[in-house]
């Protein structure tokens, strides 16, 4: 069974283990950062502000049949207009599971029912196909390529931008199935 639960700085440890690994790091620049950067950022979270319509970033682990297989990061560029955008990954051993679509999915139902949120944007190297098919099986729409979006080993990057409103995701009908096939773990 696939579930979210808020980081903590408990997680800094596995979070900085898994930004090492060769695949996680493959289509998208996650820099350095050292543990204690990391504890001390997951400190400063506050998972119920989101609820509230207050703070700016936020950050989930993603867990298969209770063990830690992932994140999911949220930062909300801005609450008036309900901005946000949000990143993903799955250790290395979880990928190719078809686990990241149900538990963004738990994620869109909560962003969207639960807070203030109206349009959820997510991008990625025009390279990170399973990252697109999982965007597109959700109903993220496709809106653009960003040119030279980011810097990857030293080349410019083009990004392809998807965005979901929540009239969208209100409009889906049936609801997307990966909840349902999140079965992987
Ligand atoms: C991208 C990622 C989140 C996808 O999640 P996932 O649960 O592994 O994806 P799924 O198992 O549902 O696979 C989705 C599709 O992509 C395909 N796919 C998965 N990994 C692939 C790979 N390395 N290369 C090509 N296709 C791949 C699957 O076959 C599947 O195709 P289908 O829908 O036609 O059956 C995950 O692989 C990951 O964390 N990768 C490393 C970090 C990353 O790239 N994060 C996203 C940054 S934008």
């Amino acid at each position: 069974m696939v579930a979210l639960r808020p980081a903590s700085p408990a997680d800094a440890a596995i979070l900085k283990r898994w930004r090492t690994e060769d695949s996680v790091g493959r289509h998208q620049p996650l820099g350095d950062v050292t543990m204690a950067q990391l504890r001390a950022e997951l400190a400063r979270h506050r998972p119920e502000a989101l609820y509230r319509g207050q703070n700016e970033k936020f950050q989930w682990i993603v867990t298969a049949d209770g063990e830690p297989a992932g994140w999911i990061t949220l930062v909300v560029t801005n609450w008036d207009h309900g901005l946000a955008e949000f990143g993903y990954a799955l250790a290395t051993a979880y990928q190719r599971r078809g686990l990241m679509a149900p538990a963004i999915e738990q994620l869109l139902a909560d962003l969207f029912l639960n807070t203030p949120i109206e349009r959820l944007e997510a991008r990625c190297s025009v390279d990170n196909v399973a990252s697109q098919k999982v965007l597109d099986k959700l109903g993220f729409r496709y809106e653009g390529r960003l040119r030279g979006y980011f810097r990857l080993r030293g080349e410019r990057v083009d990004n392809n931008l998807y965005a979901m409103l929540r009239e969208d995701y209100l409009a889906l009908e049936p609801r997307p199935p990966s909840a349902q096939e999140g079965s992987g773990s």
